[in-house]
């Protein structure tokens, strides 16, 4: 039996494949390209450790001076030692070019629709001939069709042949402009996927996950994995738009409390109308400090460059030195 194994990269890359149950995995890293820097392969040296970032695997010797019982606790591994017994994760601590690694897949796609959901935004629906493997939360480059243009989208379900993204809609821009007025069920585009080292960890501890705009896309994604898999810890989402006309997806968001035991939800608008009787003003205002204070929680954070600035400052300034932060800035392409 064959497990799926992630590798992830310091450069944002990912790469994926099968190792056999009994597979010693940097074995199975050679046979599919992937030469993970090495040196004694007996457990000594420690020049080929990662970190088990989700799923179960044993080492058969680890001496202490490679790695210590602090650095197992915190799921550090040889991948010359190591053995998968579930589909897992791993990342490591420096670019994927070291390996010789291949790089992301380019593959074709279809339009299957393209929905428009909220003032501002736009779902659009991807069909592809293959099932594409991404971690969620990580991002694909879509070709615009009809131009030599490329954009960024994060997947906003899980990994498969139907895929999903939460586009911004510009005044002018080229793929929104596309989407209004050229885009047809059936138009092939050509992706370039996955990228990006902000992808959804083994999750043992409290969730925050925060939105700014379409940058809930990716925490869609992760919602989505929570959902299937289950999830025994609490999960907060934040999600921050300007007026109640950019808020989308309410009911699949709704619906996460459903599958998600302790799930909660918080909307907050920068720039509501007088008779909006929700929160309004800034994210970093309504963050719930006891839910932070004192304790330990990861804390996802998806949004434009200066929301991701705010919430980092915040963080800094409330000392809560318990809460471990990955985040993605997406710089918003005005065109
Ligand atoms: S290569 Fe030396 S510990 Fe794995």
């Amino acid at each position: 039996m064959n497990h799926k194994v992630a590798f992830s990269f310091a450069d944002g890359k990912t790469l994926f494949f099968p190792v056999g149950t009994h597979e010693i995995l940097l074995d199975a890293a050679l046979r599919n390209g992937i030469k993970i820097p090495l040196d004694c392969r007996e457990g000594v040296c420690g020049t080929c450790q990662g970190r088990c970032e989700s799923g179960d695997y044993s080492q058969d010797y680890v001496d202490e001076e490679a790695l210590s019982s602090l650095d197992l606790q915190q799921r550090k591994m040889l991948s010359c030692q190591t053995r998968v017994k579930s589909d897992a994760t791993f990342y490591f601590d420096f670019d994927s070019s070291l390996c010789n690694a291949p790089g992301p897949v380019q593959v074709k796609g279809t339009v299957s629709a393209v929905e428009k959901v909220s003032a501002s935004t736009a779902i659009l629906r991807v069909q592809l001939d293959q099932a594409l493997d991404f971690l969620p939360g990580q991002y694909a480059r879509l070709s615009v069709p009809g131009t030599d243009s490329w954009r960024s989208y994060s997947f906003a379900n899980l990994p498969g042949n139907h895929l999903q993204f939460l586009v911004r809609l510009l005044p002018d821009g080229v793929m929104s402009n596309y989407l209004r007025e050229r885009c047809q069920v059936g138009d092939e585009l050509l992706m370039e996927a996955p990228l990006g080292a902000f992808y959804l960890r083994h999750v043992t501890q409290p969730l925050v996950l925060v939105a700014g705009g379409t940058g809930l896309s990716a925490l869609l994604g992760m919602l989505d994995e929570l959902a299937a898999k289950g999830c025994n810890q609490p999960v907060h989402l934040y999600y921050g738009v300007r007026g109640a006309e950019d808020l989308c997806e309410a009911a699949r968001i709704r619906a996460y409390a459903s599958k998600i035991a302790d799930f909660r939800y918080t909307e907050v608008l920068s720039a509501p109308s007088d008779d909006w009787p929700g929160k309004r003003g800034y994210l970093t205002e309504h963050f719930d400090l006891a839910e932070l204070r004192g304790r330990s929680a990861d804390m996802y954070l998806c949004g434009p460059p200066p929301m991701v600035e705010s919430v980092q400052q915040w963080l800094a300034n409330q000392a809560l030195d318990g809460v471990q932060l990955y985040y993605e800035k997406f710089t918003q392409s005005n065109i």
